[in-house]
């Protein structure tokens, strides 16, 4: 009897251990931790096959417990179709779907800024956002929005604003995730697809940020108008090479070993502004869908282009892209193509400054020195 009841005792043990094992692996399967592929020459945080990922179905869970974002807002526009049509996709709130209808543009502009930040967006359309800064190539310039925090009047009002102002201006794609630090990834990828979506002919594409200065005129001129034919599978800006994650939680690019395993991260281009061919919105976006994301975009674009085997190319000379901020002169800054750091303010008065100064900006460049 003894025997038979440690027996019975041991089965259940061996059972409830069982379950347990299988709960754990469920688990991870649901909150896609697995870290598969690692040392099959895979991309360390590829974490299953995109067979499974691609079914669009299989996230839905996922998607539903990011809180329902339509409780948030509710736009009075029915904008809301085009929800979930595939993989960790969020509703358009705002889009804009004929900008690329009668001529594909030269540069698509994607500028990250928040929900608040009108001020910035007004200083660049006066300036290097200006749709006519290259005339006859087409330009567009959209600014990446997600919804702000806060509660249900704040983030109303700051909503209605930001419609009133789409309507002004055709410059604002939104989609209806949070807009924090840690969703910056969203918003590329928000990026990524609408070009991919609406504007496939786009010949560059630059993702830059609010508080950058970005001469657009340089830009073009420098780095994309000469290449005839234009490039492919092209992708540049301030390389970052042999980085590895930083894994102090108090930092601001703080990432866990849970996320991101590997020692090092892959070559990838500073965040502040990256400038690539069309054709790799789709590329990137389409490689998103397998690979599992991280909330630092640039880091994770550069996994995209690992597992494309497309590497960041050098700019051609290493004073063109700045992920700080360089000191302003006429003379550098007619020749550079990013900056950082800029006021709303500051960026109005150089631009004009710039603008009134960049003819043989750098013949004098003493007595021009400093400019301002
Ligand atoms: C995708 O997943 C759903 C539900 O999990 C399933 O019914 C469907 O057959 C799957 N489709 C493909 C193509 O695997
Ligand atoms: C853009 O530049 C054009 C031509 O320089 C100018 O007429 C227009 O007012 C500018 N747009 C804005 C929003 O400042
Ligand atoms: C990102 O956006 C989703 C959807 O709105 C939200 O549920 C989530 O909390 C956000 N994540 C972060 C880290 O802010
Ligand atoms: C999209 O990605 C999948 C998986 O990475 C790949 O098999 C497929 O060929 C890609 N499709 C396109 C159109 O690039």
């Amino acid at each position: 009897m003894q025997w038979r009841r440690r027996h019975c005792w041991t089965h259940i043990a061996v059972l409830l251990l069982l379950l347990g094992f299988i709960g754990v692996l469920y688990f991870l399967h649901h909150h896609k931790l697995f870290l598969g592929q690692v040392g099959r020459g895979y991309n360390p945080v590829t974490y299953s096959s995109p067979e499974i990922e691609a079914n669009q179905s299989a996230l839905q869970p996922t998607l539903q417990e990011t809180g329902s974002p339509q409780q948030i807002l509710r736009p009075e526009q029915g904008l809301t179709t085009t929800r979930r049509q595939m993989v960790d996709s969020y509703a358009y709130i705002i889009n804009e779907l004929d900008k690329c209808q009668l001529r594909d543009p030269f540069l698509v502009l994607l500028i990250t800024v928040e929900p608040q930040q009108v001020e910035a967006r007004n200083a660049i359309r006066q300036t290097w956002g200006n749709e006519s800064v290259a005339q006859g190539l087409g330009i567009v310039r959209l600014f990446t929005l997600g919804v702000r925090e806060g509660n249900h009047e704040q983030v109303h009002s700051l909503q209605h604003q930001i419609q009133q102002e789409s309507h002004r201006h055709h410059d604002i794609i939104q989609q209806e995730f949070m807009d924090t630090y840690h969703n910056l990834t969203l918003k590329t990828l928000m990026g990524m697809h609408w070009v991919a979506t609406h504007c496939p002919n786009a010949r560059y594409v630059m993702k830059t940020d609010g508080d950058m200065f970005v001469n657009t005129e340089y830009l073009i001129q420098k780095l994309l108008k000469l290449s005839v034919p234009p490039r492919q599978n092209y992708f540049t800006g301030y390389l970052m090479k042999g980085f590895a994650p930083n894994r102090n939680k108090d930092s601001k690019w703080y990432m866990s070993p849970e996320l991101y395993p590997g020692e090092q991260y892959p070559v990838f281009c500073s965040g502040t502004g990256y400038v690539f061919s069309g054709d790799m919105a789709q590329k990137i976006h389409n490689a998103s869908l397998s690979i599992r994301r991280l909330h630092l975009e640039d880091v994770y674009v550069g996994i995209c282009l690992e597992k494309l085997r497309i590497e960041p190319a050098p700019p051609p000379n290493e004073f063109l892209f700045h992920h700080w901020r360089v000191p302003y002169s006429s003379c550098k800054y007619s020749q550079l193509i990013t900056s950082h750091k800029f006021h709303p303010n500051e960026l109005v008065k150089y631009w004009e400054h710039l603008q009134t100064n960049k003819q043989n900006a750098c013949i004098n460049s003493n007595a021009n020195g400093q400019g301002l």
